[in-house]
């Protein structure tokens, strides 16, 4: 214990040192939580890495949509065989908190249907069933989860019998979470005895993966196709997909859409410093965002949805790979000192997040797949307006899809 105070007083969290009126269970929980705070990574509010694309921006070469109508057999073919050989996972990425939607529940368990319910997670398990229907095995689905949503998510699944999909091929895994800071880089307490605690980004679902143990049960797994909780058009284990990726040697492909306009707020797919990387929209020139190459395409134009394809070989080769740190300012609710909880109304101190687009990078290489927007892409980020509930309801529709 005495370590323990010596360390926080050396980073300047005294105040963290209050255990007055704590039952010796939540001592003991409490105690164990500020022994497993990063320092390192806690300190990176005073000098945030300078994250924007540093390096020589280039294009990347990728496959458009008619170079894949034209292999579409061929592709289909390789991926369905290595599906049915076990050789590819599902990774859910259901660990984010979804505070633009507004529901303190899993987003996932977000009813968007309008004439009888129809979940979010109902409708991925669909795209997916579509999947082992056309391949004819079942894909194991491994699904991250946060300790804040952890128990309600399973119970969910439970309740509603994982909407068919057979229960012993699901595996829940919990990510890491991480302490947030106010703008001076104190801990923020969300209680008494309690860190205010929130997901550590999506970065590092890989560790959490294994950490869990979930591949002890699926030796045969050498891909994963990891996706967000919130694109309810996405195709999921999309065997042309897999078979493209295959058969171009890379160790990752990634889902692209054409972005809608240059001014588009994506990320894109390029090359940085001859690597395939994704970069923030506003790392982007005028000019650059609106390059077009002799076709008439955007330059840079491959839009990314967070639907990608990692081999687990090269995953493990680059385990010990330091990926960046965000340090990002959000709202963080917080006990003051009277003790009541403030849920602030602007933001009033950082985050630490690691991304997965981070990790296309270390992957060393990595395969643009161009899809259909009207098609595959249909975000459920806000309420209302631009990727919201009613624009995610409208493409479902286009899509055949009762609502
Ligand atoms: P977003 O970046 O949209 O974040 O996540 P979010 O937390 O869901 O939503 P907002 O920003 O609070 O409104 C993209 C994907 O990554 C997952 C999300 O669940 C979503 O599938 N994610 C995000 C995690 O699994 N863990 C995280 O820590 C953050």
């Amino acid at each position: 214990m005495k370590n323990l105070k010596e360390i926080l007083r050396e980073h300047g969290q005294e105040h963290l040192l209050d255990f007055e009126g704590l039952s010796p269970a939540e001592h003991a929980e409490y105690e164990a939580r500020l022994a497993a705070i990063d320092w390192e990574t806690v300190e990176l509010w005073k000098h945030p890495a300078d994250l924007s694309g540093s390096g020589t921006i280039e294009p990347i070469e990728g496959l458009r949509l008619p170079d894949i109508a034209r292999r579409k057999e061929e592709f289909a073919r390789v991926g369905a065989e290595a599906v049915r050989q076990g050789k590819l996972a599902a990774v859910l990425l259901a660990g984010g908190q979804g505070t633009r939607l507004g529901s303190s529940a899993p987003k996932g368990a977000y009813d968007i249907g309008v004439t009888r319910p129809l979940y979010i997670f109902e409708q991925l398990i669909r795209n997916l069933q579509e999947a082992v229907r056309v391949c004819g095995a079942a894909v194991p689905l491994f699904i991250m989860t946060s300790e804040r949503n952890d128990a309600e998510t399973r119970a969910f699944f439970e309740a509603h019998g994982y909407f068919g999909y057979p229960a012993e091929a699901v595996r829940f895994f919990r990510q890491e979470m991480a302490p947030a800071v106010d703008f001076e880089g104190k801990i923020f307490l969300e209680g008494k005895g309690k860190l205010a605690l929130s997901p550590n980004g999506n970065g590092g679902w890989y560790s959490s993966l294994v950490r869990a143990g979930c591949l002890k049960d699926f030796p045969a797994v050498e891909w994963f196709n990891v996706f967000a909780v919130d694109n309810v058009l996405q195709r999921i284990a999309d065997p042309v997909f897999f078979g493209a990726t295959l058969l171009s040697g890379k160790a990752a492909g990634a889902k692209v859409v054409c972005k809608a306009s240059p001014a588009e707020k994506v990320g894109v797919l390029c090359l940085e410093d001859g690597l395939p990387a994704v970069i923030e929209y506003y790392e982007l020139t005028d000019a650059m965002a609106n390059a077009r190459d002799g076709e008439g395409n955007l330059r840079y134009g491959f839009g990314v949805i967070l639907n990608y394809l990692f081999s687990r070989s090269k995953l493990e080769e680059i385990a010990r790979a330091k990926i960046p740190v965000h340090v990002v300012k959000k709202k963080v609710p917080y006990m003051d000192e009277t003790g009541a909880l403030v849920t602030p109304e602007s933001e009033n101190g950082y985050k630490f997040e690691t991304l997965i687009l981070d990790m296309i990078k270390l992957m060393g290489s990595c395969l643009p797949f161009e899809v259909e927007r009207r098609r595959e892409f249909a975000p459920v980020k806000n309420k209302a307006g631009t990727d919201s509930v009613e624009s995610a309801r409208l493409l479902l529709e286009q899509n055949g899809v009762k609502l």
